[in-house]
């Protein structure tokens, strides 16, 4: 068989499609994604590792698509390239570093009360129950309101952000950079600059202990204004529709498994392990793309260089010889060695901040509502290779 990250059973019945896969070897070449694919948890995690034979750069395609345009967009792509997530050291480990500084366990557990107020809050919009809408008024405005907070900036920029975030990401994720349409990308970057640098002189000023100050003030190393705005942009994109598709997910399975719902209610202390299983199961990234930087070989196959691999979590979380009964939603799976947040040297750096938006949104709304149940059918799931979610996500609420 020639596998298929984006095909029906990959998406819908991922245990028994990458169960069968990985029979043929943990790393294997598709033609769907005309790329190599790491498809066993051993592969996908030493592909995160390293970083030396599989390269996250693309500061270079970016300069090349920025060749013969305007000086707005050699700005846009500058942001761009300060994005570490697109960076291999030495130019990863010093953006990463001040950034990493920030998102201490610490730091993290000190926005406890914060995240729960912006929950409480949320849920107040619809504290009468009825037909709720849980992706729209519950887990797409919680995490923005969240990212705003921890950069310090007021809940009413949100709706702004938005827009800059949509035009942003038409070069963030557009197949070939080089023909992008650059107004709209210019002009949210020019947006994107001002804010922020108002943002980070208010903080250079007065530093306000938000997240955004602690990376103004770090002293693992100092960022230049263009590095700190793509900071918060990366955090602004990396951190909120990630953490929206995790608990839409969540609530997606949850409305069709009135058994679970039953198991959340009797042990919210058990919530936090819960989540583990949701980003095992139903984590909003199934692969991660890597250049292949030196010919070399790997899982039995040899990797040419310049040729694409995706690191395929999805399969990884499935990989039978990790986890006993991969099919199952166990919530009480412990260890739960999930590669859904990444791993190694671009180890999701907001990690423990989605895991605590995920528990406190969950065990709240399950608290405050005795009746959770869907008010008609649950939404078909929408994939690509690399991501998936569902959406809307009609629940009844009482
Ligand atoms: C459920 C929610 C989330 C998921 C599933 C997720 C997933 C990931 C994954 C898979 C990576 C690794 C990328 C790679 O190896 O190329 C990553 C990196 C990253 N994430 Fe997250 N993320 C989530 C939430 C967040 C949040 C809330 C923030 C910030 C507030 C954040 C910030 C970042 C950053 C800055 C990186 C880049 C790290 C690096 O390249 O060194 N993420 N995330």
């Amino acid at each position: 068989m020639t596998v298929d990250l984006a095909c029906r059973e990959a998406i819908t019945r991922p245990a028994e499609y990458f169960g069968r896969a990985l029979d043929d070897g943990p790393v294997q070449w598709s033609d769907a994604q005309h790329a190599w694919l790491a498809l066993s948890h051993a592969e996908v995690e030493a592909g995160f590792r390293d970083g030396e034979l599989l390269s996250a750069e693309r500061s270079g395609v970016f300069a090349r698509a920025a060749r013969g345009r305007s000086e707005a967009f050699t700005r846009a792509v500058d942001m761009l390239s300060a994005w570490m997530n697109f960076r291999d050291p030495p130019a990863h480990t010093r953006l990463r570093g001040p950034v990493k500084g920030a998102f201490t366990p610490r730091a993290v557990a000190a926005f406890e009360a914060r995240v729960q107020a912006i929950v409480d809050a949320a849920i107040d919009r619809f504290a009468d129950g009825g037909v709720v809408d849980l992706n729209e008024s519950f887990a797409h405005p919680v995490p923005a309101l969240v990212i705003a907070a921890i950069l310090g900036a007021d809940e009413g920029d949100r709706e702004r952000f938005q827009g800059w975030s949509d035009d942003i990401g038409r070069l963030v994720f557009a197949m070939e950079p080089g023909k992008v349409d650059e107004a709209p990308v210019n002009r949210a970057t020019a947006e994107f600059v001002s804010f922020f640098g108002r943002l980070i002189e208010r903080e250079r000023a007065e530093p306000s202990g938000s997240v955004l100050s602690a990376i103004v003030h770090s002293d693992i190393g100092e960022l230049s204004e263009m590095e700190l705005v793509g900071a918060c942009t990366l955090i602004l994109f990396g951190g909120h529709e990630t953490t929206t598709t995790l608990l839409t997910n969540a609530f997606s399975i949850l409305l069709e498994r009135p058994d679970l719902v039953d198991w959340l209610r009797r042990h919210p202390e058990g919530t936090a392990t819960a989540v583990e299983e949701f980003m095992r199961v139903a984590g909003p990234a199934r692969s991660m793309p890597r250049k292949v930087a030196k010919t070399h070989e790997r899982g039995g196959q040899l990797l040419r260089e310049g040729q694409n691999i995706f690191l395929a979590i999805v399969s990884a979380n499935h990989d039978p010889a990790v986890f006993t009964d991969p099919g199952e939603i166990d919530l009480t799976r412990d260890p739960n060695p999930h590669l859904g947040f990444g791993w190694g040297l671009h180890f999701c750096l907001g990690a423990n901040l989605a895991r605590l938006e995920a528990t406190t949104a969950l065990r709240t709304l399950l608290a405050r509502f005795p009746r959770f149940e869907p008010a008609g059918p649950v939404a078909e799931v929408r994939a690509s290779a690399m991501g998936f979610g569902r959406r809307p996500v009609l629940a009844r609420l009482r």
